[in-house]
């Protein structure tokens, strides 16, 4: 498929998209969104790919929604096309890792956008906040439900509320971003994470992909059984086969399910 705002493609067994709009620092419209939907979505469906990476610009993940598409919207525009509801939850659907590269900007929806992703590598210049009550509106893609979840209520009220940006080291410090890393390193760092984890069973790689999200669902009893549970049936792979038998014969396992 060819896009307009994403340049998509393939490094071994790993997926890679970068947000392409470089004029307006990756501000997400609706045209990039659901190209980004069509590209993730294909990458799930490729047996061929193990894991994703999305990434943007040295300058910007993404500086938000697109602003001068929203400026003009009327709540019944709004609500009519439940905008940024149906595409965003198809984002979220994806069963296979996705991994946020993210230097420069990412601010609003861009912000979202990365913590929908399973986790945040992030380039030293990196910058995370939520703006949008500059705006006279509220973050409408998660983030008042995602960034307290990842940082705590204190860092998420703080952010939202005064709508000011966190460097990379912040953010790191306060659990969103799993490592930093120097600029020029970044789009490596992602891809070695992603070709480790893509050299997995892949089944068992998005059973761990919904046993940790189920810990935000669910009670933690609830969450242990759907754990054990879906551990036992890692039994039932050959990829368990595989794995426990290099280990004891002392080589480097070949998962079948890659
Ligand atoms: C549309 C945007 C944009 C955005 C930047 N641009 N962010 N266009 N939507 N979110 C455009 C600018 O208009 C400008 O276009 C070009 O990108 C370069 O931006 P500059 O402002 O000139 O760059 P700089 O001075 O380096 O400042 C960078 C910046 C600033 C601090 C990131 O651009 C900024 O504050 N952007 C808006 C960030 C924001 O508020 N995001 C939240 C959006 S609301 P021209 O044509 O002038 O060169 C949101 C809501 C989510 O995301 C939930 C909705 C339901």
């Amino acid at each position: 498929a060819v896009y307009e705002h994403l340049l998509v493609e393939t490094r071994g067994s790993v997926g890679l998209v970068t947000l392409n709009r470089p004029k307006a620092l990756n501000a997400l419209n609706l045209a990039l969104i659901d190209e980004l939907v069509a590209a993730l979505e294909a990458f799930d469906a490729d047996e061929a790919i193990g894991c994703i990476v999305l990434t943007g610009s040295q300058k910007a993940f993404a500086a938000g929604v697109d602003i001068s598409m929203m400026a003009g919207y009327s709540y019944m525009d709004v609500f009519k096309s439940n905008y940024l509801g149906a595409n965003w939850s198809r984002l979220t659907a994806i069963r296979k890792p996705v991994i946020a590269a993210v230097a420069g900007f990412a601010l609003g929806g861009g912000c979202e956008l990365a913590m929908l992703c399973d986790f945040i590598i992030a380039a030293d210049n990196a910058r995370f906040g939520q703006p949008e009550v500059k705006l006279g509106v509220l973050p409408g893609c998660g983030g008042t439900q995602r960034l307290p979840r990842a940082v705590s209520k204190a860092k998420a009220m703080d952010l939202c509320l005064t709508g000011r940006m966190m460097d990379a080291e912040e953010a790191e410090r306060a659990g969103l971003v799993s490592r930093v890393v120097p600029l020029d390193a970044l789009l490596d760092e992602a891809l070695a994470a992603a070709t480790t984890i893509a050299s997995y069973s892949q089944p068992i790689v998005m059973m761990i992909k919904e046993a940790v999200n189920r810990a935000y669902e669910t009670p933690l009893a609830e969450g242990l059984l759907f754990e054990r549970r879906v551990f036992h049936s890692a039994f039932a792979t050959d990829d368990q086969k595989e794995g426990m038998a290099a280990f004891l014969e002392k080589r480097t396992p070949v998962f079948k399910h890659r």
